[in-house]
This record gives C-alpha cells, sequence and structure tokens, in this order.
C-alpha cells in the first residue's frame, strides 16, 4: 500500500511528482502530501484525502524546487488526516521522509526517542523511524546514509522509504525492504517511484531496487549499495509498457476500461503461446521446467483476493487435465501454520500486482523449504516474479483500477493453458480434448466481445437490484469461483453485502435468509452440473427469491425460471468461466455507479497490498 514518488533533476519536481502520485493512487488514497526543497528551504504540503485535494490545497504556495519527494497513503498506524499524512519532518527540521510499509518493532523506538526528549506529531510508525535516523546521525556524528543504514538494522518490518535532508538538495536517499521502489534513469535526472507508472512518459529505462538495498541518488549520479555498505552494480531494465495504456482513453473509469479491454488482454495473453495450427502451447517457463511440473506430487496455489479466485478455478482445471492434487491456500493463513511441503511440491503464485506482501512473504517461506515457485504475474519486473523460479506473465497490462477485472480473466488463460500443456505432457488428456479445449481457448476474445458489444440489459438490472440490501451468488463446479468473484466484486464496488456459495451447499445455511427482497444471482452457464443447478433455482423461487441468472446464450429453461437474465455464449466448461464472469463484474460496476460511489477507488481498498 501507499504509493510514492521522488524527482531530482533539472526541471520544477512539484508537476512530475504530483502526476506521479495520481498515477499511484491505485495504492492508497487517505491522504497525499509532499516535500520539496527549494531555495534552502523545506516545502512541506500535506492534506487528507485524494491526490486532487492537496493539489487544491497547494495551489498559490511555494512549490519551486528541482528535488522533492511524495506520497500517497492507505492508512496503517494511524487514521487518515493531515497530521498523519507523509511526507513527516525530523525534530531537528532538516530532514523529509515518506514511507511505504510497517515498521513492526516502532512502539520499543519510539519510546527510547520519547524518554531522549523527541516528539511526535503524527501517530505513525513512520514519524518513528525519521527521528531514530536523526537520533543515531546526532549521536553517532555520521552521514544521513550511514544513519540511515543503521536505523534499518535495527528495524522489523516492510519499508520502500525516500528521505531528503534541506541541507543537501543533491540527493534523495532511498531504500527497500518488502516494499516496491523502481528508479527511472534521465538524462541529468532520475525518477523514483513504487511502480513505473509514474516515470513511463519521461524514460523507458529503469532500475528495480532489490530488498536491503540502499540507493544514493543525485541527479547525474545513481549509487547502489547493500546494508553491509558495499557497491552493488545497478541492472538496467528497458519499460515494455506505453503511456496510452496507463490512461483512461475516453473511458469515465478505469474499471469500465480494463472490463472493455479484455477482448484484446485475453488476446494478447493467448498471443504467440496458443499455436492451434502446429497444435501447441508455448511457454518457455513450462518448458524448461516440464519434468518438475509434470512429476510434482501435488500443486499448491497461493494468493489472495480475487487472484485467490483464480486459484479455486485452477483447482478445477488442473486436477481434470492434470491428475494432480492441488490446494489453493490464502497466503496469509498458509504462511502462519507452518505448511508440510514435500520435495516436488510445486507452489503456484497467482498475483496482479507482485507485490503483494502475504503472499510474497508466504512464497519466501516455501522457498526456503525447498519448494519450487512458477508465478502467474501481471506486473512485469515485479518481487514476486523477480522472486519465482519461473512464471509466465498474463500479459493484460497495466491495471489501475482498484477491483480486479483484465487481470483475472488473463490470470484463468495463463493457468488454463498450463493445465493444458501439463496435462498433455502427461497424457492425462487426449489429443482431441486438447485440441477442443485450444479451439475453444482460441474463441474467448470474440465471445467476450459479443457479451460487451450491449450491455443496456445488464444496466437495466443494476438499477433494478441497487437498494438491496444483500445478495447471494450461488455456482457450481467451475462456475461456483465466479460466483465468489461476483459477490467480492458487487462488495468491493457497491458496498452492499454479498455472499458467494456452492449453490448446493446453500441448502445447509444461506438458504435461511431467502425472502423476497434476497436477490440470488445464478451463475448457471450449461456444463455437466446444469441439470443440478436448475433444482437449486427452483429451491430458492420455491421460496419467493428474487432469481437473477448468467445462463448460456441457447438455454430456454433457466430464463422462464429467473426474475432476470444475463447471457453468455456457450462454451466448454472449463473455458466458460472466462465469460461467466464479465456480466459479472459489469453488474458492480454498473450498481456502483448507479449508487454514486467512486467505482475506480472505493473506500478502504487498496489495488496494492504491501502490508501483512
Ligand atoms: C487487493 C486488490 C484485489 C486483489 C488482491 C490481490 O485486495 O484490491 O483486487 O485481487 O489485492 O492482489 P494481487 O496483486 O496479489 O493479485
Amino acid at each position: 500500500m501507499c504509493g510514492i514518488v521522488g524527482y531530482i533533476g533539472q526541471r520544477e519536481a512539484y508537476p512530475i511528482i504530483l502526476k506521479g502520485l495520481k498515477r499511484l493512487e491505485y495504492r492508497g488514497y487517505d491522504s497525499a502530501g509532499v516535500a520539496l526543497i527549494g531555495n534552502n528551504k523545506l516545502n512541506v504540503y500535506k492534506k487528507k484525502g485524494k491526490v486532487a485535494e492537496l493539489e487544491e490545497y497547494a495551489v498559490g504556495k511555494d512549490v519551486h524546487a528541482n528535488i522533492g519527494i511524495g506520497h500517497t497513503r492507505w492508512a496503517t498506524h494511524g487514521e487518515p488526516s493531515d497530521r498523519n499524512a507523509h511526507p513527516h519532518i525530523s525534530n531537528n527540521g532538516a530532514f523529509a521522509l515518506i514511507h511505504n510499509g510497517i515498521i513492526e518493532n516502532y512502539v520499543l523506538i519510539k519510546q527510547e526517542l520519547v524518554k531522549k526528549g523527541y516528539t511526535f506529531k503524527s501517530d505513525t510508525d513512520s514519524e518513528v523511524l525519521l527521528n531514530f535516523i536523526e537520533d543515531i546521525k546526532k549521536n553517532n556524528n555520521c552521514t544521513l546514509e550511514e544513519a540511515l543504514r543503521i536505523a534499518l538494522k535495527r528495524v522489523v518490518g516492510a519499508y520502500c522509504i525516500l528521505l531528503i535532508d534541506v541541507n543537501d538538495p543533491t540527493t534523495i536517499i532511498a531504500a527497500r525492504k518488502g516494499s516496491p521502489l523502481v528508479i527511472g534513469i534521465g538524462k541529468n535526472e532520475h525518477f523514483l517511484a513504487s511502480d513505473a507508472s509514474p516515470i513511463i512518459e519521461y524514460t523507458k529505462e529503469v532500475v528495480y531496487v532489490n530488498d536491503y538495498e540502499i540507493a544514493i541518488v543525485k541527479s547525474d549520479e545513481l549509487i547502489l549499495k547493500n546494508l553491509g555498505n558495499e557497491k552493488q552494480t545497478p541492472y538496467i531494465t528497458k519499460l515494455d509498457m506505453d503511456l496510452a495504456e496507463i490512461e483512461k482513453g475516453g473511458y469515465e473509469h478505469f474499471m469500465l476500461k480494463e472490463i472493455n479491454e479484455q477482448p484484446d488482454s485475453i488476446y494478447d495473453c493467448l498471443r504467440g503461446r496458443l499455436l492451434l495450427h502446429d497444435g501447441k502451447i508455448v511457454m518457455s517457463g513450462i518448458e524448461q521446467n516440464i519434468e518438475i511440473l509434470k512429476n510434482a506430487p501435488r500443486i499448491i496455489i497461493v494468493a489472495c483476493g480475487t487472484s485467490w479466485h483464480a486459484g479455486l478455478i485452477a483447482e478445477y482445471v488442473f486436477e481434470e487435465l492434470c491428475r494432480t492434487p492441488v490446494e489453493v491456500e490464502y497466503a496469509s493463513e498458509f504462511r502462519y501454520r507452518n505448511p508440510v511441503i514435500h520435495k516436488g511440491d510445486v507452489i503456484i503464485a497467482i498475483s496482479q500486482s507482485g507485490e503483494t506482501a502475504d503472499t510474497l512473504v508466504a512464497l519466501e517461506s516455501a522457498k526456503e523449504k525447498g519448494a519450487f515457485i512458477f508465478g502467474v504475474v501481471n506486473a512485469v519486473g515485479s518481487s514476486i516474479a523477480r522472486l519465482s523460479h519461473a512464471g509466465a506473465y498474463t500479459h493484460a497490462g497495466p491495471e489501475i483500477g482498484v477491483a480486479s477485472t483484465k487481470a483475472f480473466t488473463g490470470q484463468l488463460t495463463v493457468l488454463i493453458m498450463m493445465a493444458l500443456k501439463i496435462g498433455y505432457a502427461k497424457a492425462t488428456i487426449t489429443h482431441e480434448r486438447y485440441i477442443q479445449l485450444m479451439k475453444d481457448l482460441e474463441s474467448v476474445p470474440e465471445k467476450v466481445k459479443e457479451i460487451l458489444k450491449d450491455t443496456t440489459n445488464i444496466q437495466h438490472i443494476a438499477n433494478k437490484y441497487k437498494d438491496a440490501s444483500d445478495f447471494l451468488f450461488l455456482g457450481r463446479g467451475y462456475n461456483f469461483p465466479i460466483a465468489l468473484e461476483g459477490a467480492l466484486k458487487l462488495k468491493e464496488i457497491s458496498y452492499i453485502h454479498a455472499e458467494g456459495y456452492p449453490a448446493a451447499e446453500m441448502k445447509h445455511g444461506p438458504i435461511a435468509l431467502v425472502e423476497e427482497k434476497l436477490p440470488v444471482l445464478f451463475v448457471a452457464t450449461k456444463d455437466s452440473y446444469y441439470q443440478k443447478i436448475v433444482s437449486n433455482v427452483q429451491e430458492i423461487k420455491a421460496r419467493k427469491g428474487k432469481v437473477i441468472a448468467v445462463a448460456t446464450a441457447d438455454d430456454n429453461v433457466i430464463p422462464n425460471m429467473a426474475n432476470d437474465v444475463m447471457f453468455v455464449p456457450d462454451a466448454d466448461e472449463i473455458i466458460a468461466p472466462l465469460l461467466s464472469v464479465i456480466p459479472l463484474q459489469l453488474l458492480s460496476y454498473y450498481v456502483g455507479i448507479a449508487k454514486g460511489y467512486d467505482v475506480d477507488k472505493p473506500r478502504n481498498l487498496a489495488k496494492s497490498v504491501t502490508v501483512e
């Protein structure tokens, strides 16, 4: 969580930082702030709320500077407020710091500092870290860089920090452990940010800073060191994205843009991999490790949120096509219960951002125990991508809307291709089935386009049910995780309480909730569970619940039973989730819009959750 930006060079820093913060707002929007050094003065402006509020507040103030740092916050320690907003200023008034992460032992350090007479303006762990650095510098009479190094050896937790000193307007000092940091290299200038989106319009050459590294950044020099003060060689990477990909491109919201991008993003994911003519799926991360993947006694899928739902579908797909036992784990639970990992076990990590702290920490410990890690990640060069032994990118492009949409269908596409490739190599699927599923997969972009062609019916349904206080989402088999995902999307975007459940399991509890006012959404496409789900629909109808269904285009049974229907084209049941999720994404979007909410930045959420 939290987005950080820094600039040092010949240009005005403030507009660059402000623009960068707007691009990073998906990481948190509880408050925003900047610290600038101009004319040997440190100017700090910060405000509760979104970056636009900071911008308004700074109008007419002195923002002239060629060096500065900025922060957009997702609150952990201390409520969202002006005083808890970053940057923080040290007691001596000379240093300003921004921080993304959590300092877990800050209480102890704060007590020590309070005894020494330090005072604190905020409730944050970050301000404690800053004054700790000031105190070390004073006591050791050392440089700020040295003081930071000593401090970081004592702190427990995760951080990406940027630090500036009013007495040295030629340097930004940065450090990372657990929270991401990218440095863009320009001509006589450097850009620092949590991800590449604030940097892309200025330079495509970037350095991804590693954990336990400190960067000393001047306009014409970048020095990387480890915590032992040894110089490291910066590894320069070329960014493979362009500005248009991270702008709204005429859509009112990123979420709607990203939903509509799915025919292209799924196509991009398949491109160069699914070679139907040759009957081949090309995925180098799998080819190079095919023996490990074929012989895995067990696959453990680790993820959070929407990515976890993609993992649940993958469980069904891998077990069906590869006959390998699969477990799907919430990363946060997996990590802390000392899981049993056997030799040969393969872990598939699924993450859009590649930075989710729970997933990252879970993988680190599984890696230590000898597991083989395969990453299914969207953000190129992200921490999870780098930590994995091998992987496959989803190629969905930057996803900015906080609620995940196109990244999810990208994940499913990659996971289905993986299962097909491994299953074919294991001979657990026939050639005919392999080719048929490849064909079906190839037709997905066109079918998604068909669903997106006319959304008036979905808008109508959204308006009809927008005032419901609860929703039940039900599905079976491959569509059960889609019911969970539909419920999650609705909760995230429209703040309506929604529960996803296996349709048959509904009898063991949720059916007690059913009455006239309860909308029950069935994901009921034609598959091997179809007859069973028809009976489940009857059970709800008999109790006067309002039935909304996602049904297959040629179905004439469910539409006659349901109060409202959203149709999707026919597809094999393994492929169907890629289609049935689309109306649910749109439904939550239109309900959120009808209720007047900010669908791109739902309350309390953040896109990249970099705290455990
Ligand atoms: C947050 C986001 C979700 C996302 C989850 C996991 O909760 O709001 O959309 O699914 O994190 O993120 P990841 O980047 O690891 O997929």
